[in-house]
């Protein structure tokens, strides 16, 4: 059996770091407010000439320098991004190039918001499985903070930018072990950017919880596993309280919950790669060990990848 295995790892933020207190000049806001509700303590912007791919590649170095390979033995690119450079070319393209790989593997972006991440991953995983891919690098990047309406505090202190990479390879080995993914497009008013970001934060709070929930049941239960047989929970980062919510749900207890909203706040398809790869550096994840992904984003859009280390 073949399963896709991350063999290396690589995030970045942009320089740019604005605190809550700096918000706090900006818009009608505290520190207070912003960390008891979201966790976020700080978040990135990116530089007025910096872009997606911009952000994309400088995690695809770090990725693809961790995996030990060259830059051209990837043969699929997969940007998960809701934040492009441009409607077209991709994003994906984009980084192929600035990359320098000229082998002719496919690249594309993925568009599914805070899911992005977990909808790219899964669709990376199908590639490997079906023979169609053998290196892959996945990314999530975004520059939000193009899209964010600074007279609406309820979202504009929420949301940051950046990136995270990984570089998956086929292998004998288990790797990707299992995903769910899931859509309601019904739901699609609740969190948008028409063109800037609007959100009823209460209800996105009660359908993430719910969902994320269900989601994770459904691929411990294929697995025959328990929550507790979860080594690592990395979570969609946008929220503590969502994050707190569902690791109980899981019945784990948070020292075993990967968190870094509070450096980087929602960071939409990046925010997985970036404390997937914080957690791989820190050494807190190592091999054998089973790493349970989830995200859920506008649209809606939801889903959950379990993987052996
Ligand atoms: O990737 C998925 C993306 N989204 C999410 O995960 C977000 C989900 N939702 C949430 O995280 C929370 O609903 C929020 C953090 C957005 C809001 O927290 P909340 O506890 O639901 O607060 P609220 O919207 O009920 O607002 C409470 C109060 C209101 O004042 P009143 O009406 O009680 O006087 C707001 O006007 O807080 C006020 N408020 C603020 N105060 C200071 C709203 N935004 C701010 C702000 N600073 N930035």
């Amino acid at each position: 059996m073949t399963y896709s295995k991350i063999i290396g790892t690589g995030s970045y933020l942009p320089a740019k770091a604005l605190t809550n207190y700096d918000l706090e000049k900006m818009v009608d806001t505290s520190h207070d407010w912003i960390v008891t509700r979201s966790g976020i303590v700080e978040r990135h912007f990116a530089a007025d000439n910096e872009l997606t791919s911009d952000l994309a590649l400088q995690a695809s170095r770090r990725a693809i320098e961790a995996a030990g390979i060259k830059a051209d033995e990837i043969d699929l690119i997969i940007v998960a991004t809701t934040s492009p450079d441009m409607p077209f070319p991709s994003t994906a393209c984009i980084l192929q190039d600035k990359l320098g790989i000229r082998n002719g593997g496919a690249a594309f972006d993925m568009q599914a918001v805070c899911g992005g991440f977990v909808f790219a991953l899964n669709t990376a995983d199908l590639y490997i499985k079906g023979g169609q891919a053998k290196t892959v690098l996945v990314v999530g990047a975004e520059v939000l903070s193009r899209m964010l309406d600074w007279n609406d505090r309820t979202t504009c202190v929420l949301f940051g930018d950046g990136a995270g990479a990984v570089v998956l390879r086929a292998s004998d080995k288990p790797g990707i072990v299992a995903s769910k993914l899931h859509s309601d497009g019904q739901h699609r008013n609740m969190l948008k950017a028409d063109p800037k970001v609007s959100m009823d934060g209460k209800a996105v709070f009660k359908f993430a919880v719910t969902v994320l929930s269900e989601v994770v049941e459904e691929v411990l239960e294929e697995q025959k596993m328990a929550g507790t047989d979860i080594d690592w929970l990395v979570p969609h980062q946008a929220n503590i309280r969502i994050i707190e919510a569902t690791a109980k749900k899981l019945g784990l207890g948070m020292d075993n919950v990967v968190v870094t909203v509070a450096n980087h706040g929602n960071t939409s398809a990046a925010s997985i790669p970036l404390a997937l790869d914080t957690a791989v550096r820190d050494g807190r994840i190592k091999a054998g060990q089973n790493i349970l992904l989830e995200a859920v984003g506008g649209g809606f859009t939801w889903g959950a990848v379990l993987i052996k280390w």
